[in-house]
């Protein structure tokens, strides 16, 4: 499904979550497979109107949050770049369950589980040598409590950017309009930031995401 804004902003957005940081990263894999992992993303986010911005925003948030909890400079790297394309197991979603206005029953839900596995397998065929990316994409959904998915992995048997990449991915998805409901505000989106630290989130990195966010805001006013 087009985005509902529109064609130009789609054209504006095609490659707003591709960073330097990634072109970086990325830089010694062959053209051709590069390409098709832009395309893989960009078909996603057609497909996904909610991801136009959303890997770019998750991205800046991952590195900031990286930065604070002390992660190594290959953690980051591979951090980052999973933050880019932790969702592109979606392409093997249809459009419908993913722009559902409603609640998602129980079968679309199963569906919906499967994307993280489709991440890690399209990563593990793309990019063999970068595996611990396609880790942290297969993970991406876990939680610290261990009710996550696919695997239900809890506490520190999840991968240090899977946590992180947990926090600011729901903290970015709460901050945006979604088919079923529209964005969150900002003091009822740091309510759930609190409320599921050491239940959602690892408690250190939503702790250290909250005052990361809180100092930003103080930034800006
Ligand atoms: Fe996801």
């Amino acid at each position: 499904m087009i985005p509902t804004k529109g064609r130009s902003d789609l054209s504006d957005h095609a490659n707003s979550w591709w960073t330097d940081y990634t072109e970086v990263s990325l830089q010694s894999l062959p053209p051709s497979r590069l390409w098709s992992l832009k395309l893989l993303n960009n078909v996603v986010e057609t497909k996904d109107g909610y991801t136009l911005g959303h890997c770019r925003r998750v991205q800046d948030y991952a590195r900031a949050l990286g930065e604070a909890l002390g992660l190594s400079d290959q953690q980051l790297s591979n951090l980052l770049i999973a933050a880019t394309f932790h969702d592109i197991g979606k392409v093997g979603i249809i459009s419908a369950i993913l722009n559902k206005p409603g609640p998602l029953d129980a079968f679309q839900w199963q569906v919906i589980y499967m994307h993280p596995v489709l991440g890690r397998e399209l990563w593990e065929g793309s990019v063999p040598r970068l595996i611990e990316v396609a880790r942290i994409i297969h993970q991406h959904h876990e939680r610290w409590d261990g009710d996550g998915y696919p695997q239900g992995l809890a506490g520190e048997d999840i991968r240090p950017e899977a946590r992180v990449l947990g926090v600011v991915d729901a903290y970015d998805a709460m901050c945006s309009d979604r088919p079923y409901r529209p964005a969150l505000s900002d003091s009822v989106v740091l309510d759930e930031l609190y409320a599921g630290a050491g239940g959602q989130f690892d408690p250190e990195a939503a702790g250290l995401f909250i005052d990361i966010i809180q100092d930003r805001k103080l930034k800006a006013a």
